[in-house]
């Protein structure tokens, strides 16, 4: 088993290891002294894990009691959550007990927010069974849900008290899920390690999942520890995102999965940057051969301007200025500075000021 110490303002523990699953009551032992575990998974995951969770969790002595939403994006709203206040109060839930993430992102993220709020805040744990949210949901402590405006829009900062990694539970993944989360580990590498984007080009990740997983998540702890809050270093982790954003918008959250637009959107950022002069010539074409391997799209018809003005409502920029994450090469990230409306020309391959 590896483990990592995440530095935040509470101190957290990841650990990584095959059949962590069915150790998990210890390991949430040595963390809380809570006498109750709501676990709080979607309808694909519950069949194939909660059982075995929930066993283990009793075993180390927690009362325990499931809640289970029905799987998807769609459910990340505020009314799950008010399912998953009426469930913790039905049980008896108290501050002190611990509510468990069993699940993927959009789990993480609600059970997250829901451990952030109720109550005034009660701890949680991740047990993240997506590689998506292995590597990246589980860990940083953004929690939160959808508005009918649009993705994420309410939500809270919100460190959980453990967070446990069993790769096994990756061998139910359906491939496309997979995939996505192979597009966030080739951003990781984009941005900080040319060491891990090679061994990724070499398009057998699933041989090296323990050591990719554990890459991954040092380069995000590294990034969180420095910018907890969002404010500054965390930009990084939004490479490929703010076009991966445009597309997922162009066709309405349907087509293109997250994965699939943020490496679409990595490719033609860096592309546009190359032609800048601001970044190594060669990346994106690297870039592409990483998505192509793991059997991601890297190529969009949508033109410039049809993208610049999807993004334009990027909840990420500031004022009138934009900042785009690029790559001045592979494994070396730097946020650039541009303003919001020289998107388009920066995106023809202008040098924008
Ligand atoms: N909090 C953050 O920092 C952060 C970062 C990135 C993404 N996100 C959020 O994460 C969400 C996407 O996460 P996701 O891709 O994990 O989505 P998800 O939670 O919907 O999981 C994807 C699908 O895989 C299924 N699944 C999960 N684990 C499985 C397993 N082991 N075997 C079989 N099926 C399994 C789920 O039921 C679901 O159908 C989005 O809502 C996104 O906004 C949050």
């Amino acid at each position: 088993m590896k483990e990592l110490l995440v530095q935040t303002g509470v101190p957290y523990s990841i650990k990584i290891g095959r059949g962590l699953l069915c150790r998990a009551g210890e390991a949430l032992r040595s963390v809380t002294g809570a006498g109750r575990a709501a676990v709080v998974t979607d309808s694909n995951v519950a069949p194939l894990y909660a059982n075995r969770l929930l066993q283990c969790l009793q075993a180390a002595g927690f009362a325990t009691s499931l809640f289970v939403f029905q799987a998807g994006e769609e459910q990340k709203r505020l009314r799950t959550i008010e399912e998953i206040y009426a469930h913790l109060y039905k049980h008896g839930i108290t501050r002190k007990d611990v509510v468990v993430a069993l699940g993927g992102g959009v789990t993480g993220d609600m059970a997250g927010f829901a451990a952030a709020t109720y109550l005034r805040g009660m701890d949680f744990i991740q047990v993240p069974t997506t590689l998506l949210a292995q590597i990246d949901s589980s860990v940083g402590g953004k929690t939160g849900v959808d508005l009918p405006f649009g993705k994420n829009l309410a939500g809270a900062f919100w460190q959980p008290r453990l967070v446990l990694i069993d790769p096994d539970t990756l061998d139910t993944l359906p491939p496309r899920y997979f995939a996505d989360g192979m597009a966030e580990a080739i951003k990781y590498g984009c941005i900080k390690s040319r060491t891990l984007f090679d061994r990724i080009l070499e398009g057998n990740a699933c041989e090296f999942i323990e050591e990719l997983i554990y890459a991954c998540v040092d380069i995000k702890r590294q990034v969180v520890e420095q910018d907890e809050r969002d404010h500054g270093e965390r930009m990084l982790l939004n490479f490929g995102h703010t076009l991966g954003h445009a597309l997922e918008k162009l066709y309405n959250y349907r087509t293109l999965s997250h994965g699939e637009a943020v490496g679409i959107g990595m490719v033609r950022i860096t592309a546009a940057a190359e032609r800048a002069g601001l970044t190594e010539t060669g990346s994106a074409q690297r870039i592409t051969a990483a998505l192509r391997a793991y059997g991601l799209p890297a190529e969009d018809p949508h033109t410039a301007v049809e993208l610049a003005t999807a993004a334009y409502g990027d909840k990420k920029s500031e004022g009138e200025r934009l900042h785009l994450v690029l790559l001045r090469a592979v494994g070396d990230g730097v946020v650039h500075t541009i303003p919001r409306a020289g998107l388009a020309e920066f995106l023809q391959g202008e040098a924008v000021l």
